[in-house]
């Protein structure tokens, strides 16, 4: 936060009341999610970070779902209703009363467009703080249809003209408007109480506030933002065209954290994914959320991870799964089909093959076979395994939880362990084996003598 901003009182108005209808949808449209989180939580997140006091997010009266998930996004939102759509600046009036608290600056966004930057929230707060009464964002626009166009007039804001609205000669004007602005809070809720609907829509436009303020004689700024930063969300596309941006943002900050993806248009984060230094990330990993790397750390190719930590130096795939509460301690190896859920994988530990290690604790150390499997699951409940620093478990063994494996036991390959295994003692839990000397010679033998008798004629 600059200094600016912890000095000036900051309230933002996020309209959240459209209708989405063209997700043709069950789920409210701010709910659906870019980098796992709602398109509504992107924007709480970078106004709160702009330094808003005050977070206002308006709703449609059918919707009680975004009230829900906005208080839990960001705790302490008011919530204002609209209870009729009737334009961006309808909309905001529904935010009256915390308008008419006064604040130094008004931001008025929209929660379908979820790109936007603190930076950006940030820099028109600036153009208030240097007297602007309005300050607008624009951008160039490969296509302006539908889009409300800068008019300038010598290189200052003029008005904002919708599309429907505009001549020919302003549809071909390409700054376009992005929609969020900021207003002096001082004069906000009467510039936008000014603000009528004599228009082709009969609504009432938030942007006309720049022609009521021109009226007044107020300044006004017009900044500009790349398209890839403000284009919103109203159909599937638009939803997979942000999650596309959000993506490359995130592979660029991960690497210029000092990680290395191999092939980073492969990997794909999500919000909260941390990432540490000298990490290599290889081709086609996905983190779902609540993922933690720590420094130095290998994630090989095709690994799928979710709610898990891992530690420093700590190799995971290819082809590893990690599931919620999955925790790698330093230099712990979780190799190739791998599962781990809910589980603590020692220091140094190595689960390195075809393996599910679910509700255990694996010591420091440890090393678990192929084919292991913690049978953590009756059909009605789930029980702990906890495996002791430095055991040994062989190949395809099961373990019957809840059971304890000891410190340095070793378990015999192919055993099936019920019962727990003290500290260094051996558990064999397979049938023993017997050999009959000759038997298979003596079987293919009589076998073929049948067969041949059968051949005759
Ligand atoms: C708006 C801008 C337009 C800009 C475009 C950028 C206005 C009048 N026009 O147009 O200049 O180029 O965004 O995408 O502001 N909303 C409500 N209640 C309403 C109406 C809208 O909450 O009564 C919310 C919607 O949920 C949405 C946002 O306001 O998040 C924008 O509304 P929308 O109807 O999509 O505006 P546009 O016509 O796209
Ligand atoms: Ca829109």
């Amino acid at each position: 936060m600059t200094e600016m901003q912890s000095v000036r009182s900051c309230l933002a108005i996020l309209l959240a009341a459209g209708e989405g209808t063209r997700m043709k949808s069950q789920r409210p449209k701010v709910l659906h999610e870019v980098g796992g989180r709602p398109l509504l939580g992107h924007a709480l997140a970078a106004l709160a970070e702009a330094g808003a006091d005050s977070v206002v997010v308006v709703v449609g009266p059918d919707r009680p779902e975004v009230a829900q998930a906005a208080q839990s996004l960001l705790p302490g939102v008011q919530i204002a209703l609209q209870n009729e759509r009737r334009g961006t600046a309808h909309a905001a009036l529904a935010a009256r009363e915390a308008l008419a608290r006064g604040y130094d600056d008004v931001i008025i966004a929209f929660a379908d467009t979820p790109l936007v930057r603190s930076e950006t929230f940030g820099m028109l707060r600036a153009a208030l703080a240097e007297g602007a009464a309005v300050a607008a964002l624009g951008f160039e626009a490969r296509d302006p249809t539908g889009y409300g166009r800068f008019v300038l007039r010598e290189s200052s804001l003029d008005a904002i003209v919708e599309h429907k609205d505009a001549t020919p000669e302003q549809r071909a004007i390409t700054l376009c408007n992005a929609g969020l602005m900021a207003l002096d809070g001082r004069q906000a809720l009467s510039l936008l109480e000014a603000i009528g609907n004599a228009n082709a829509q009969a609504e009432f436009y938030l942007t006309d506030a720049v022609a009521v303020a021109r009226s007044r004689g107020l300044a006004m700024r017009a900044l500009e933002a790349p398209e890839s930063e403000v284009q919103g969300v109203n159909d599937r596309i638009q939803l997979a065209s942000a999650e596309a941006e959000f993506q490359r943002r995130k592979r660029l900050s991960v690497m210029a954290g000092g990680a290395t993806l191999t092939a980073p248009e492969t990997v794909f984060f999500s919000h909260d994914t941390q990432i540490g230094r000298d990490v290599l990330i290889e081709p086609h990993v996905v983190f779902g959320p609540g993922v933690s790397v720590a420094d130095g750390a290998v994630i090989h190719a095709f690994s799928h991870l979710e709610g898990a930590e891992v530690g420093p130096a700590a190799t995971v795939g290819p082809y590893g799964r990690l599931r919620p509460g999955a925790r790698l301690a330093e230099k712990a190896k979780v190799g190739n089909f791998v599962e781990i859920k809910s589980a603590e994988i020692g220091a140094g530990a190595k689960v390195s093959h075809l393996t599910y290690i679910g509700d255990a604790t694996v010591g420091a150390d440890a090393n678990i076979g192929a084919g292991t499997i913690t049978c953590n699951y009756d059909g009605f409940f789930k029980y702990r395994t906890t495996i002791g620093a430095g055991a040994f478990v062989g190949s395809n063994s099961s373990l019957v939880a809840p059971v304890t494996i000891g410190a340095g036991a070793i378990v015999g390959s192919g055993s099936v362990v019920t019962e727990d295994v003290a500290a260094d003692a051996l558990a064999l839990g397979r049938g023993r084996q017997i050999a009959k000397e000759g038997w298979a010679k003596g079987f293919r033998e009589a076998a073929l003598a049948r067969k041949a008798a059968a051949q005759k004629p």
